[in-house]
């Protein structure tokens, strides 16, 4: 079968289409026919090899796939799952890790997955859309819902909100009822913003990002939750953001953080939050009811992921290098 391959760490230079064998699925396994995959953030970050996770090599980028059931392992047709059935897959493999980072990822015609990690598709559900959804909806449903736990009214300063992640992100607060204010780096993307229901686009590149925010949420004061600053920020983006964004938290505001795009150990000032009394929250990944909740979502007409380009996986290259170019706006899908 064909799939997209790197066999050492580099530039979109390093990726190509190449032939492996097919998986045979294990017993307890479906041979999956991938319809559409999705490139993430993190891509670009084990294909250049900045994580320090050991990645195998050869490996096949893209942890999201959507696909049909094209054949059962041995005995395991009596678990209920048929030939042809429409499915999402779940990208964490138990014992093996995550698709596209320790497992082969999905940007390839075919892949053997356990039954534990399909998800039913609603009819209704295009496998673009489903593609769209695990690693970066499931991430943000989690941050935004259960780590964050956003509520109505509340103000949400959203970085990197052009990603797919943020994307989502600014659509859940939405939904919740908050008023967002997000960040993008050109003037198209903060229109795309806006016209996805931000508040507020700032650029995301700005040295003035505090002033600006205050200008906006109003000026953060001690010991007085009412007085100004944003309820929460979701920053994934860290770097010189981090300590930023700790001048434009509320008294007892919330930081949430799922990455570390722009650096992992960027300087804090640890005064604000004793003084401001904030609260640095980590999340990481999503639940399997959160996938089946964001399908549903998807069915119903209530969320629609952002989908910036759907393209064959031979032109992979040209995928990975907008991404990593930052003029991506959503989800890039790439399809067998
Ligand atoms: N822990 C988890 O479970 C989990 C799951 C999913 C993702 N993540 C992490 O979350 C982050 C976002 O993932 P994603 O898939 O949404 O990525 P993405 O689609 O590439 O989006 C990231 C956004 O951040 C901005 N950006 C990119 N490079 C930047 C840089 N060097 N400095 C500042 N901003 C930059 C870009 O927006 P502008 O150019 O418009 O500013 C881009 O649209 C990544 O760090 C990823 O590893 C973690």
């Amino acid at each position: 079968m064909k799939a997209a391959l790197y066999d050492r760490h580099g530039g979109v230079e390093e990726l190509y289409l190449g032939e492996v064998p097919t998986p045979e699925p294990a017993s307890g396994e479906a041979l999956i026919r991938i319809r559409a995959c999705a490139l993430n953030g993190f891509d670009p970050m084990m294909l250049g090899g900045t994580t320090g996770l050991r990645v195998p090599l050869p490996m096949t980028p893209c942890g999201d796939a959507a696909g049909e059931i094209a054949a059962l392992g041995p005995e395991t047709e009596a678990v209920g799952w048929e030939v042809g059935e429409r499915v999402m897959i779940d990208p964490l493999l138990e014992g093996r890790g995550m698709l596209g980072e320790k497992a082969p990822g999905a940007a390839s015609e075919y892949l053997s997955i356990p039954l534990g990690n399909l998800v039913r598709m609603p009819a209704n559900v295009s496998f673009e859309q489903a593609a769209a959804l695990p690693v970066a909806y499931g991430t943000a449903l989690r941050m935004i819902e259960d780590r964050a736990r956003v509520e109505p009214d509340e103000t949400v300063l959203v970085l990197g909100a052009t990603g797919g992640v943020g994307s989502c992100c600014v659509q859940l607060c939405k939904r919740i009822g908050a008023r967002v204010i997000a960040t993008g780096g050109s003037t198209r993307k903060r229109e795309l913003l806006r016209a996805l229901g931000a508040d507020h686009a700032l650029p995301s590149r700005s040295v003035e990002l505090v002033r600006q925010v205050r200008e906006i949420a109003g000026r953060p004061r001690y010991h007085d939750p009412d007085a100004g600053g944003v309820d929460v920020v979701i920053n994934y983006i860290g770097g010189s953001t981090w300590a930023a964004c700790l001048k434009v938290l509320r008294y007892q505001g919330r930081m949430v953080t799922c990455g570390a795009t722009a650096g992992y150990d960027p300087p804090t000032d640890i005064r604000y939050i004793w003084s401001f009394e904030q609260s640095i929250i980590g999340s990481d990944g999503w639940s399997g009811e959160g996938l089946i909740r964001l399908l549903d979502m998807v069915a119903a007409g209530e969320l629609d992921p952002v989908i910036h380009a759907v393209r064959p996986i031979g032109r992979i290259r040209e995928a990975m290098r907008e991404l990593m170019a930052r003029e991506v706006f959503g989800k890039s899908i790439l399809t067998p």
